[in-house]
């Protein structure tokens, strides 16, 4: 409840920053019905040292104050994978910030969702947007949280083609024994895969919008994805996705997207479609659905709400 007594969404933003993932964690901080409470780093784009260290320079560029923790620094069962050629070797090429001052919490990621989740009164809507380490790890560490979780709206897997092996998205492929944690926990999921994600493309157009707007916000919208916009073309993209912005973006605005109920299995057999987000739509398996699965969004409308959105911002 904020001053006005209205109700706000409790929101934790898990992420891997990475270019998409700091829009994402500026329309949470910026939207007046999102209670941004804590920001989780955890390895993905990068190695967890430069996840976080991007997420803090974001975070005091826009003077934003949410707590940011360190998560996992590597996936659960799996060797390590990193995507330095979409997001750079810094893992957030392209803007330049000033000295880092800010720190993280001294709690760790996993700690910090266990027990505010376990101390929160009303439920909690979780936003991952990068690996689901942190999230798969503290399923594991204390079951109970499931019970006080909203639904996880999460930015991650395809039911067509894959973007880092033919058959698996980025997020679920860095560590898909979390995913299976995550997708097996009886919580409800909402999954913003690249079959929808893709099809938010900032084009030129696009950028000088948010460029226009004259602020940092803005200003750093344009940085980064001036940087992605050269990255996408190995996937035949004409600009840079915003993948993960469209998770963040349901959790107050579902009416932008589509989306249909699947049961979506990770599939962890270690062969070429090791990490492959089996959506079962036609419930051939005759399983119930355990998520919802975007599939389109109406794009002019997406665009006019984060632009609104990054002009509350600095
Ligand atoms: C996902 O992988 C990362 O590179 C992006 O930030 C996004 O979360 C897309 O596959
Ligand atoms: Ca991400």
């Amino acid at each position: 409840m904020d001053k006005n007594g209205s109700r706000k969404i409790k929101t934790i933003l898990d992420c891997d920053v990475g270019h998409d993932d700091a829009i994402a964690l500026m329309l949470g901080a910026s939207h007046p019905e999102i209670d941004l409470i804590g920001i989780c780093a955890v390895a993905g784009n990068q190695v967890l040292k430069k996840t976080l260290t991007n997420t803090l320079h974001v975070v005091q560029h826009l003077d934003l104050d949410i707590p940011v923790y360190a998560g996992m620094d590597r996936p659960m069962v799996r060797d390590q994978i990193v995507a330095a050629e979409i997001h750079g070797e810094t893992g957030l090429d392209g803007p330049v910030f000033g000295p880092l001052t800010r720190k993280p919490e001294k709690e760790h990621a996993v700690n910090y969702i266990i027990r505010t989740l376990m101390e929160s009164e009303e439920k909690i809507t979780l936003v991952p947007v990068g690996p689901l380490s942190d999230i798969g790890m503290a399923l594991r560490l204390e079951p109970k949280i499931a019970d006080k979780i909203e639904k996880i709206v999460l930015m991650g897997g395809a039911y067509g083609l894959g973007n880092y092996s033919a058959a698996a998205e980025f997020n679920i492929l860095v560590d898909p024994e979390a995913a299976h944690v995550v997708f097996s926990s009886g919580i409800p999921i909402v999954m913003m895969g690249l079959d929808l994600t893709n099809q938010a493309l900032a084009d030129m157009s696009v950028i000088e919008r948010m460029e226009k707007l004259g602020n940092k916000a803005g200003k750093l919208f344009g940085d980064m994805m001036r940087f992605t916009f050269q990255t996408q073309r190995m996937f035949g993209l004409e600009a840079g996705p915003v993948h993960d912005v469209t998770a963040m973006a349901y959790v107050v605005r579902p009416d932008l997207f589509t989306t249909k109920p699947a049961y979506v299995e990770i599939c962890l057999d270690k062969g070429s479609c090791y990490g492959r987000t089996v959506c079962d739509f036609y419930g051939i398996a005759g399983k119930e659905p355990n998520a919802l699965v975007g599939t389109g969004l109406d794009l002019p409308r997406f665009w006019d709400f984060v632009e609104e959105n990054l002009r509350r911002l600095n």
